[in-house]
């Protein structure tokens, strides 16, 4: 066991390796058992986060603001209109002045291009760990509350379970694709074989998928693509777990109204029963949330007995308590 995270960032997924996370997740569920408690964990009295946001949130906000107190600390909750950053403070500057105020700097930066590039400026000036609060390239802590509901839900050993990690249709925006790149990222390390399906204009980042087939290759686990026009169907087929989003063709464009374009032509990519039915039928659907109702998923399933959606987000605070309490501990 690597216990030994003191002062560490979390940016990208393989940052930590896998005893590492597995370590996280050892206290991650030691901490949600205390609670279930009522035992009192205040690991982190008087250390301070910075919450950094550059974009909106209802989970990731609410879940670190929540895990710092109950760890005994504080959360500051920093939206970046209201900085001197449009004036002129640089990276550079944020995690200098940011790293003497704060025990840990957490940010939330999803502009494509810049987000990842800008928290990694932060951490190299900063003397307190920077957490990745969701990136253009990877949401960590989201796949760490992932992984952790998987292993609630279908056991700690994963080997040869089937995850299908799949593009579904929004309406709403151009949802970052940072979710789908820490699954692919991160669940080969456990066992899993992921199928990742989606239309051929929904590619990831060519470099995220060179490095999730060497995790594959390295921990000998199954690691297909399906990128065709209807490949959310086969993909399903037998799945243990039907984990189903929807992303931006952001490899493409980035603009609203021609990635729009793109996408409606997928309205199809729907989870439905009709869908859940060619999976196993013990699996589960998984969504990051939020999700857009009725057409990325329907109420069906996501209210349904195979939804797991409501443990993924109470996983979320688990887990970056785990982080928080090893990373910016004394
Ligand atoms: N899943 C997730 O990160 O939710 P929020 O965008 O609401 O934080």
């Amino acid at each position: 066991m690597q216990t030994d995270l003191r002062n560490r960032d979390l940016i990208g997924d393989l940052d930590f390796s896998k005893e590492e996370v597995e370590t996280v997740l050892d206290v991650a569920f030691d901490l949600k058992r205390k609670r279930a408690l009522g035992e009192l964990h205040p690991y982190l009295r008087d250390k301070v986060l910075a919450m950094l946001f550059f974009f909106s949130s209802t989970r990731t906000r609410g879940s670190f603001e929540a895990g710092m107190a109950q760890l005994g600390g504080h959360a500051a909750f920093i939206e970046s209109k209201t900085t001197q950053i449009a004036h002129g403070d640089t990276e550079t500057e944020m995690g200098e002045i940011f790293g003497r105020y704060f025990d840990g700097i957490a940010i939330r930066h999803v502009t494509w291009g810049t987000g990842n590039r800008y928290l990694n400026l932060v951490a190299k000036a900063s003397r307190t760990p920077v957490l990745n609060m969701q990136c253009d390239i990877y949401h960590p802590f989201q796949c760490l509350a992932d992984l952790m509901t998987i292993m609630e839900k279908k056991g700690r050993d994963l080997r040869r379970r089937k995850v299908v990690v799949s593009w579904a249709y929004a309406s709403s925006y151009l949802k970052p694709i940072s979710v789908p790149q820490s699954l692919v990222l991160q669940l080969p390390r456990f066992g899993m074989d992921v199928v990742l399906a989606h239309p051929p204009e929904f590619k990831l980042m060519p470099e995220i998928m060179a490095q999730a087939e060497e995790q594959a290759r390295k921990y000998k686990t199954g690691f297909e693509v399906i990128s065709d026009a209807d490949g959310m169907t086969a993909a399903v087929k037998d799945a243990d777990v039907v984990y189903a989003k929807s992303w931006g063709p952001l490899l493409i464009t980035d603009d609203q109204t021609e990635g729009k374009r793109i996408q409606d032509q997928y309205k199809h990519w729907i989870t439905d029963a009709r869908l859940m039915s060619l999976a196993k039928d013990d699996a589960v659907y998984m969504h990051p949330l939020p999700a857009d109702r009725d057409i990325e998923v329907t109420s069906e399933v996501m209210d349904g007995p195979n939804s797991v959606v409501f443990d993924q987000a109470e996983n979320r605070l688990h887990a970056q308590k785990a982080v928080m309490a090893l990373t910016m501990r004394s």
